[in-house]
């Protein structure tokens, strides 16, 4: 009897056929690191720009899954490409670091994600870059503007406090001084707003919130101009930031819901903020979709809906507040926003514990902040949950 005898090279070669489809209507996870060619004519045509050929020789610099879901952002954007990180802030320091060279100066908006406000205050000062944070607005921006401003970037809405930039006043500010204009719209997401449409530069977005939508994925993209983003692309393939093909699937599927998702969001957040406003141990009520709200007439006329995230303060101390926090049943208590899941944080317990008070206060951030992400359960359950962790305290 003949015992088999398995060579190695068989089982890495053998029956192997470069994979055809024919129309699968899913996007297929294509997991590999090198992408070979069939000839050195071919490799030379593809070095030179020659070739058709879409797919870069290696997988940090690109991957068929990505780039589909590139596409699909871009079109959600209104933009000519998207280029996807492995993170939000991947995206956001690959951005400055593509954009910014020791000497210059930018101008950011004061309640940015704390992490984009660090890395700059910190790491972008260390190569000589300079940072004045300002209030979000259009005028206070321009005030701030010096000779060697080379970048205003803003997120709106912003965190926590839900401010609303007049995006279209940002941008014509950005073209009449001919500075590079970046938003972080992930509060927003492009079915509230296109900042690209209206002139601004460069879109960024943290995709774990709801564009992913489910709580379950860290990815985050920059969207705009091709002759912008081919540069953007470059760095991401020197400092190894691209999203991996499992979670960009993950990604593309969590996009075919946005829509669906964000007419929820949106109806939930201004239902709860209502609540909210007229409830008497409510001390304050940040959401832009309430005629309170300091940017609502901008918010208004510029946003589609308000979304899903409702700032308050309790009428109270820390002490009061994380009672309350610990009386709701429905959401999870967490930082992150943007899912299906409701979550709910005190913001100086969860994402500022490490700050002095005084710090926190010169950044406006109050102990009795409670930032609500509502997910898309009945506003019903999420309304009967609050009011008995009000009246509980
Ligand atoms: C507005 C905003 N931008 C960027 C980020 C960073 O994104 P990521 O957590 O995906 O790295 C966050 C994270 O919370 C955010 O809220």
């Amino acid at each position: 009897m003949t015992k088999p005898k398995t060579s190695s090279t068989d089982c890495v070669h053998a029956g192997a056929k470069p994979v055809e489809l024919s129309g699968p209507i899913i996007t297929p996870i294509v997991h590999c690191a090198p992408f070979s060619f069939d000839s050195t004519a071919q490799v030379i045509e593809f070095q030179e720009g020659r070739s058709a050929r879409q797919q870069p020789e290696y997988g940090r610099m690109g991957n068929p899954t990505v780039a589909c879901v590139e596409s699909r952002l871009a079109a959600l954007e209104g933009a000519e490409r998207a280029v996807l990180f492995g993170s939000g802030m991947a995206a956001v320091t690959s951005l400055l670091l593509t954009f910014l060279k020791s000497g210059d100066h930018v101008v950011m908006t004061r309640d940015a994600y704390r992490r984009t406000r660090d890395f700059s205050a910190t790491f972008l000062k260390k190569f000589g870059v300079e940072v004045t944070l300002v209030d979000p607005s259009v005028c206070a921006i321009e005030k701030a503007l010096q000779p060697s401003t080379a970048m205003i970037f803003s997120e709106s809405p912003t965190n926590p406090y839900l401010n609303v930039i007049d995006i279209d006043g940002l941008a014509r500010l950005g073209r009449d001084h001919g500075r590079l204009t970046v938003v972080d719209s992930t509060f927003a997401t492009p079915f509230n707003i296109r900042p690209i449409e209206l002139g601004i530069d460069l879109v960024i977005h943290s995709a774990t919130k709801y564009l992913g939508g489910h709580n379950d994925l860290i990815s985050g993209f920059v969207a705009g101009r091709e002759q912008l983003l081919q540069p953007l692309a470059e760095m991401r393939s020197n400092l190894g930031g691209i999203c991996d093909p499992n979670t960009a699937f993950m990604l593309e599927r969590g996009l075919k819901t946005l829509a669906l998702r964000m007419e929820r969001h949106n109806a939930s957040g201004l239902a709860l903020a209502q609540f909210l406003e007229s409830h008497p141990k409510v001390r304050r009520v940040y959401y832009p979709g309430l005629p309170s709200h300091p940017h609502h007439e901008i918010a208004k006329a510029q946003l589609a809906g308000y979304g899903g995230v409702v700032s308050f303060e309790i009428d109270g101390d820390l002490e009061r507040t994380a009672r309350f926090i610990d009386r709701l049943q429905l959401p999870h208590l967490t930082p992150s926003l943007g899912g299906v899941e409701s979550l709910v944080e005190q913001v100086v317990v969860m994402s500022y514990w490490q700050m002095p008070k005084e710090e926190r206060e010169k950044l406006g951030l109050n102990d009795n902040l409670v930032r609500y992400s509502l997910g898309i359960e009945d506003i019903e359950d999420i309304l009967k949950d609050v009011s008995q962790a009000l009246d509980g305290i």
